[in-house]
């Protein structure tokens, strides 16, 4: 029986599908990251991730959008031993992952360009079949070195893992400027990224440019209006969900998330408002009347978060360790001890998958409308493939066709309602 935890990385595969096969018409839910430059963003993303990732500095940082998703592994999943990843599917022996982890540290800190590793289509479809059991960021009680458990792969380099963090921030700064340039410029065209982790929940998100004011350098005179437009693009379409970040430090009717929110969603029913910095608020002020909807009306509500500071990250300052600090934060703090438990990154990660997973289950029937539609398109197209020459192309839009096949008998039953554990 399908487990609603397959919805996400099943429409994650979908995604991958139709961006690789150039199929636009899909249109899958996704969850966008806006707000003003240095408002938070990127620090929100790195907390629900668990790792530093994404590329800082001041002015524009991010000028593509970078699609991340999160796959959510189990510990014991056989993609993690990459190497084994085909001969130890029903490997349940604990000696032998023991083996493979002590050989996979000796190649821990070596280049991440001696990692390559060809993921087939099929092994990304064994990931739906995994049946994540372990749900939730958790921490990592020891960062037992060598435990090759977390990975990032991008979209323009098939099969090859990052396990090596720094990395991934490289490619993206990489990407970025051999698409945008090397200073100025944005581009509409995404940078695909996946992370692979027993730590993350199952999410799709969005980051997108920073809101600005002030071109910058050599910098267009109409930056503001292309990263409007580049933002409003991506969160105009019904099946986003807009993630508007605020910084608690100023007030919320300047937030230029909310702002360009108001202007796709005026009702509010499909952005969640996050306020980040409120560690910096005035002494004696606060947010509660702001997280606890009292101020201005979302149906999704907002979300508190502390996240590093400056300093924090100067004085290399973990990921994890300042999970542990939020939480202290919350739960010791004289106004937001009452709802410490709906507060905090960890919080807002749970309820993002919730929201995530109630919105594709709302838009399933859409989806499988114009999945069949593709389905017998993809179908024609093999059966045009006759010779034997195609044989490659044949397996691929076989996989393809047994993905999208997967995805209906998989989660198109659930409209019916098989589904009740649902809740935001
Ligand atoms: P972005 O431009 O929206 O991606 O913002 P960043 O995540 O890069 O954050 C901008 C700056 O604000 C960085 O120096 C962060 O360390 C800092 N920052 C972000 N969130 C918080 C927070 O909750 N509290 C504090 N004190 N600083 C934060
Ligand atoms: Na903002
Ligand atoms: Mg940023």
């Amino acid at each position: 029986m399908a487990s609603l935890e397959d919805l996400i990385p099943t429409v994650n595969k979908l995604q991958d599908v139709m961006y690789e096969s150039g199929i636009d018409t899909l249109d899958l839910p996704v969850l966008a990251v806006i707000g003003s430059q240095s408002s938070g963003k990127s620090s929100i993303l790195e907390t629900l991730v668990g790792k530093d990732f994404l590329p800082r500095g001041t002015g524009i940082v991010t000028r593509r959008p970078l699609v991340l998703q999160l796959n959510n592994i189990p510990v014991d999943s056989p993609l993690i031993n990459s190497n084994n990843a085909k001969s130890s599917s029903n490997s349940n022996n604990d000696d032998d992952r023991k083996t493979h982890r002590t050989e996979d540290s000796d190649t821990e800190s070596i280049d991440d360009e001696d990692e390559d590793y060809e993921m087939t289509l099929e092994d990304h479809l064994k990931i739906n079949n995994g049946g994540s059991k372990t749900n939730g960021i958790k921490n990592k009680n020891n960062n037992s070195k060598g435990k090759k458990d977390e990975w990032g792969e991008f979209l323009h380099k098939p099969g090859k893992r990052y396990y090596d963090f720094k990395a991934i921030k490289r490619e993206i700064e990489n990407e970025t400027e051999r698409i945008a340039g090397k200073n100025k410029g944005i581009s509409k065209i995404p940078i695909n990224l996946k992370i692979y982790s027993p730590h993350v929940l199952n999410l799709t998100l969005v980051d997108l440019p920073g809101i600005t004011k002030v071109p910058i350098g050599e910098q267009p005179p109409d930056i503001e209006k292309q990263i409007r437009n580049l933002i409003l693009d991506y969160i105009a379409t019904p099946n986003c969900i807009i993630l508007a970040v605020s910084p608690a430090n100023i007030d919320l009717v300047n937030s230029e998330s909310l702002k360009l929110a108001r202007e796709v969603d005026p009702i509010g029913k499909r952005t969640i408002g996050v306020i980040t910095k409120l560690d910096l608020m005035d002494s004696g002020t606060h947010a509660l009347d702001i997280l606890s909807g009292k101020l201005y009306p979302l149906k999704l509500g907002f979300v508190g978060v502390v996240n590093r500071s400056q300093q924090d990250i100067q004085l290399n300052k973990s990921v994890e360790e300042s999970l542990a600090n939020e939480e202290e934060y919350f739960s010791k703090h004289s106004v937001y001890r009452t709802i410490s438990n709906r507060c905090g990154t960890r919080y807002l990660a749970k309820t993002l998958n919730q929201i995530l997973v109630a919105h594709i289950r709302e838009k399933l029937p859409d989806i499988k409308a114009r999945l069949s539609t593709l389905v017998g398109q993809t179908e024609e197209e093999l059966a045009s493939y006759g010779d034997i020459g195609m044989i490659a192309n044949e397996n691929r839009a076989g996989l393809i066709l047994q993905l999208m096949n997967k995805f209906a008998s998989k989660f198109i039953s659930s409209i019916d309602g098989t589904y009740s554990d649902i809740g935001t």
